[in-house]
């Protein structure tokens, strides 16, 4: 598992090769396994593969998402806060597995970010989305996950990396150290 994280790192070019169908259900699995609040599951996965509509979502933002354009993939993913009062944590761990499961598949995926985030001075990134895709009125937009075959090699995460300082241990006036 360590290996893997240290492997995965965004990818925001892909290689103009399909994601198999077999592969896309395995990504969705992992989303559908992930763990969530009261077992609530307020998660919804919107896959988009067709060309046309990843080149409009690439508009979603003014930074940031225009690397969709050229991804085979993307999965929206859709949060019922009606369900859950804590849908953006249940939707976040669940783009996370995604992204760790398309790494385990030999795939790279970037997140982009779409609450809290503007399409333009009038509209937020959501609303973009909402009217582009029909998502109804309870359903809000976390996140969208580009995924495809890597485009690019990316440096791995090494050891110089973690920053351990960020760690405490019984007091948070206490470093830990291994
Ligand atoms: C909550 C969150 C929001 C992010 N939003 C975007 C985004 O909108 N566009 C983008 O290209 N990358 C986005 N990223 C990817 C981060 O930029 C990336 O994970 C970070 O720079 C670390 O790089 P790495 O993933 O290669 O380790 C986001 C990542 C997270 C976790």
């Amino acid at each position: 598992m360590l290996d893997l994280l240290y492997h995965r790192r965004s990818t925001r070019k892909f290689l103009d090769k399909p994601v198999e169908v077999e592969k896309v259900k395995q990504l969705i699995t992992a989303g559908l396994l992930a763990p969530s609040s009261k077992n609530n599951r307020p998660w919804e996965f919107l896959l988009v593969d067709d060309a046309d509509q990843l080149k409009a979502m690439a508009y979603t933002k003014p930074h940031g998402s225009s690397f969709l354009a050229n991804a085979p993939l993307a999965i929206i993913i859709l949060g019922a806060p009606g369900k859950s009062d804590v849908w953006v944590e249940d939707c976040s761990i669940a783009s996370t597995l995604i992204q760790v499961e398309a790494e385990s598949l030999g795939l790279g995926s970037c997140w982009v970010q779409v609450r809290n985030r503007s399409h333009d001075e009038e509209i937020s990134a959501a609303q973009y989305l909402r009217r582009h895709f029909d998502i109804p009125a309870d359903m809000e937009v976390l996140s969208i996950i580009g995924i495809g075959y890597k485009g690019q090699e990316r440096t791995p995460l090494d050891d110089d990396d973690l920053i351990w300082s960020k760690v405490r241990k019984n007091s948070y006036d206490s470093k830990m150290k291994f």
